[in-house]
């Protein structure tokens, strides 16, 4: 580089002084150096540069209600990425501004934050939102008005695929789906626990829950397991004695528990004071920091990261993480932090903040997440791994990883 850098730059050098003394009334060229402001000349006006409007995303999950944690940990992440972007001077040459919706885990709560932050706050991205059943209403008042979604977290299959199985063109995620979750769950328990029979308790109503319960029976009894309980609840129930008696009467191999860490704190620990002693095994519904490690103690529980996995890029993002907001992040906060980089290099990729191309951009990307290695198949969704960690001693580890 040098060698051909410096005869180059003399050459330039030769040729400005050449052309510098045929110029009429040339004036030397002083070297630029900086100048106290106190000399500017105070009679031009100087207009300072038009701000760039600012790009604006919405982040949607529960930030009240049964699991705020979720929601507290996905708008960390998502502002993380944001102001990442910010300090390295936006997207398009414009800052990133964001609006918080709280879609509180709640299908109508969902549906009307998106309404708020599509039709008032006008915004053409959305991150979010964490559970499935407030990111699937979400999505549809997203994909008719043409607004760009991202979710971090929400598993469901219909999050990304209509009821007749067409993919929604402007709706995406950053996590793996609850078939693959299901299916890791019960190769685990057939042949790391050596389960032949399945105790499992699942809420109705909620479309993750619900989902996730049937793609495990499914993939445990095609594997030769067999679901001896299987018993339903509703989201107001907080008593489980009933559902539990039969759990201890069958006395499975495994109990499968894919709810939400509120309902997991209750569960399990209304399992023990019975005597229930079957290894427990949930979904990337038990991680929070209000997870009720003693009552989960010996649990098992599929995720989407861990914060030990040694790669340098996960480390990084703990170590930052952890200095903007002081604590470890889990996986919530690291998808959202996905998410959003995922959308924002789309933007930049695509050159023009607009939906309608940003989408396209956005389905053949090839991203280096957090979570892992990113490209989306037909449906948008990711192909990747899981991480299986281990409740233990009041501390949650890394037990194994399980490839697509
Ligand atoms: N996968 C859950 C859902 O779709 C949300 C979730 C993800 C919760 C990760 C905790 C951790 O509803």
């Amino acid at each position: 580089m040098k060698r051909t850098f410096w005869p180059l730059l003399s050459a330039a050098l030769v040729l400005a002084m050449v052309l510098g003394a045929c110029a009429p009334a040339a004036t030397p060229t002083p070297t630029p150096r900086p100048q106290p402001t106190a000399v500017r000349p105070t009679a031009v006006p100087t207009t300072p540069p038009a701000a760039a409007e600012p790009i604006k995303v919405a982040i949607l999950g529960p930030l009240t209600g049964d699991v705020a944690t979720f929601g507290a940990s996905n708008r960390d992440g998502a502002i993380m990425a944001m102001e990442e972007w910010n300090a390295k001077g936006g997207v398009l040459g414009r800052p990133i501004e964001w609006v918080l919706g709280d879609s509180q885990c709640d299908p109508k709560a969902g549906a009307d934050a998106a309404r708020k932050v599509i039709d008032e706050d006008k915004v053409k991205y959305i991150v979010g939102a964490v559970c499935s059943s407030e990111s699937i209403p979400i999505s549809e008042y997203a994909n008719e008005k043409g607004v760009l979604q991202v979710s971090g977290t929400s598993t469901n299959v219909n999050v990304t695929v209509d009821k007749d199985g067409k993919t929604k063109p402007y709706t995406f995620r950053a996590c793996f789906i609850d078939p693959f979750q299901g299916q890791v769950a019960a190769t685990f328990a057939l042949q790391n626990l050596k389960a032949k029979t399945a105790a499992v308790v699942l809420d109705v109503g909620n479309d993750y829950i619900k989902g996730l319960a049937e793609e495990f029976r499914k993939a445990f009894e095609a594997g030769g397991g067999k679901v001896v309980v299987w018993e339903s609840f509703v989201k107001e129930d907080t008593d489980f004695s009933a559902i539990l008696a039969k759990v201890k009467a069958a006395n499975p191999d495994v109990f499968y528990i894919p709810t939400y860490y509120d309902k997991l704190n209750l569960i399990a620990s209304q399992a023990k004071q019975r005597g229930i002693t079957t290894p427990l095994l949930g979904g990337d519904g038990w991680d929070s920091p209000d997870t009720d490690l003693a009552a989960a103690d010996g649990g098992y529980y599929t995720n989407h990261y861990s914060p030990e996995d040694t790669r340098p890029i996960v480390q990084d993002f703990v170590k930052r993480y952890q200095a903007r907001f002081g604590s470890v992040p889990d996986a919530l906060a690291a998808l959202a932090y996905d998410a959003t980089n995922l959308l924002l290099q789309a933007i930049q990729d695509t050159g023009v903040d607009d939906p309608s191309k940003v989408k396209d951009t956005l389905a053949a990307i090839r991203y280096e997440a957090v979570s892992g290695l990113i490209t989306f198949d037909q449906y948008h969704n990711p192909i990747k791994s899981a991480a299986i960690l281990h409740v233990k001693d009041g501390k949650v580890s890394f037990a194994a990883s399980v490839g697509p």
